[in-house]
């Protein structure tokens, strides 16, 4: 929340977004849990209601414009980037930690026009920390302009990574691997805070230096993706090369020598892709 000059807590957005109402208010309750692509896939009816919501009122405001959501996705919706302004939204990111009542979790939403990711904001629902950032304008925090870390030395580096949704023998190896790899190459810490679009924002903040996963979607990577290069930071594809937002993976760092050095450190673990689904 934003203090101001009389003391009092002004919340960064309006009182009037019913959604965050409910998250918070559904946050502390019993949920009904349901699985998706894993047992660790998790949904429940708080991001259904909270998707509705949103694209309800996007819908309203935009009628042409197209829409890619998660669990619309889940439910067999294509999620395809035509030129077509469209929005890319998560009702629920970190919907494990909110099963949990763990306090770390937002929701996404970001704009791309041309298939040229246009705008992003994130919203963290129990901190009451609205990210946001526009291309060529700026990313900012509650107000307060974002810059990502300088660092170039791995040796240096604070890692955040996510699990991603499988957890097979095969996959649960890579994903070790490479938490070791880092390790071994000296990086300070890796991190899994439980929301994709989170940690992004902290790398975005300069509170950490990189970033990556395999097994993210679309909807985990647009906003944040927009909010990390205003702040002077790089994203790209996991082999070195230009983000792909449908690959279901991403390296991410304050500066391009980081993000190369991660990727390189990097096997691959394939999730297929969001536009093949
Ligand atoms: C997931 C979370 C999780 C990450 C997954 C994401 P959701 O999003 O960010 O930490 O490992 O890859 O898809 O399902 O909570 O919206």
């Amino acid at each position: 929340a934003i203090r101001t000059e009389g003391g009092r807590r002004r919340s960064p957005v309006p009182a009037a977004v019913p959604f965050l109402k409910i998250i918070r208010k559904a946050l502390s309750e019993e949920k009904r849990v349901s699985t998706k692509t894993s047992a660790a896939d998790l949904v429940t009816e708080t991001d259904h209601v909270v998707e509705a919501l949103i694209l309800q009122e996007l819908q309203t405001r935009f009628p042409s414009h197209r829409f890619i959501a998660e669990e619309a996705a889940a439910a067999g919706a294509k999620c395809v980037l035509t030129p077509s302004p469209t929005w890319i939204v998560d009702p629920i990111d970190g919907t494990c930690n909110f099963v949990h009542r763990f306090p770390t979790v937002a929701v996404s939403i970001g704009f791309a026009v041309n298939q040229e990711l246009e705008f992003g904001v994130i919203y963290h629902c129990t901190e009451e920390r609205l990210y946001t950032g526009r291309r060529g304008q700026g990313a900012f925090c509650n107000g307060q302009r974002l810059r990502v870390s300088g660092e170039t030395d791995l040796s240096k580096a604070l890692v955040l990574t996510e699990i991603g949704p499988r957890r097979d023998p095969a996959t649960l190896k890579l994903f070790l691997s490479n938490m070791e790899r880092l390790l071994h190459a000296g990086a300070h810490g890796v991190r899994v805070i439980g929301s994709s679009t989170l940690a992004l924002c902290h790398l975005a903040a300069g509170t950490a230096d990189a970033y990556y996963q395999f097994g993210l979607h679309c909807w985990d990577l647009a906003a944040a993706t927009v909010i990390i290069r205003e702040a002077g930071g790089v994203v790209m594809d996991t082999s070195g090369g230009p983000l792909d937002l449908m690959s279901c993976r991403v390296v991410a760092a304050g500066t391009r020598e980081m993000a190369v050095l991660i990727a390189q450190a990097l096997q691959t673990i394939n999730y297929g892709r969001d536009d093949e689904r």
